[in-house]
């Protein structure tokens, strides 16, 4: 049983994110999508929300024999991994720019748990400049994200948005 971790913020989900769960379906039985519990952040939508819009997209997206199981954790990511008897961790590398900060990342971890290994991937090279920051930032000025994020994720923000207004 080939278990592993995809940790990140989520805030929100995007279609790259997606690009890199269906990848990491070729290579595990199962995939546990874990939204980190930052409470130093402010984040756009809330671990539950986020949560919540993640079982609906990853039960839309072709995962084949591949378990996707959607949590929110806290503390040491490998801690985590390592009490959920998983393998690996993935995370995605769209450009040089992100390979130093998830260099340091995977050392690191690799130094707290050896046996937990990080397993980079490259989504499609349409997502390459996508980000859960920018998408937000775009949305917040009144650009247009679609393509970039599923569309559940677009009626969301703008949910959020005319509430707040
Ligand atoms: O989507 P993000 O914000 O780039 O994800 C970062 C994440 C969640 C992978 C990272 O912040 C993390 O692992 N946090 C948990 C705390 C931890 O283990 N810190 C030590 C990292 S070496």
């Amino acid at each position: 049983m080939r278990r592993a971790i995809y940790p990140g913020s989520f805030d929100p989900v995007t279609n790259g994110h997606l690009d890199i769960i269906q990848r990491g379906c070729k290579l595990f039985d199962e995939i546990i999508i874990a939204v980190l519990i930052n409470p130093d952040k402010t984040p756009f939508f809330s671990v539950e929300e986020r949560c919540d819009i993640l079982r609906s997209v990853v039960n839309e997206i072709d995962h084949s024999e591949c378990k996707l199981i959607v949590e929110s954790f806290e503390g040491l990511l490998v801690q985590y991994g390592a009490d959920r008897e998983a393998r690996a961790i993935v995370r995605g590398i769209r450009a040089i720019s992100d390979y130093e900060y998830e260099l340091q990342m995977a050392l690191m971890n690799r130094r707290l748990q050896p046996a937990l290994e990080t397993v980079f991937m490259m989504p499609a090279e349409a997502y390459s400049y996508v980000s859960s920051r920018l998408v937000k930032e775009v949305f917040q000025l009144g650009g247009n994200i679609s393509g970039l994020v599923p569309a559940l994720v677009e009626d969301r923000m703008r949910e959020k948005r005319s509430k707040a207004e």
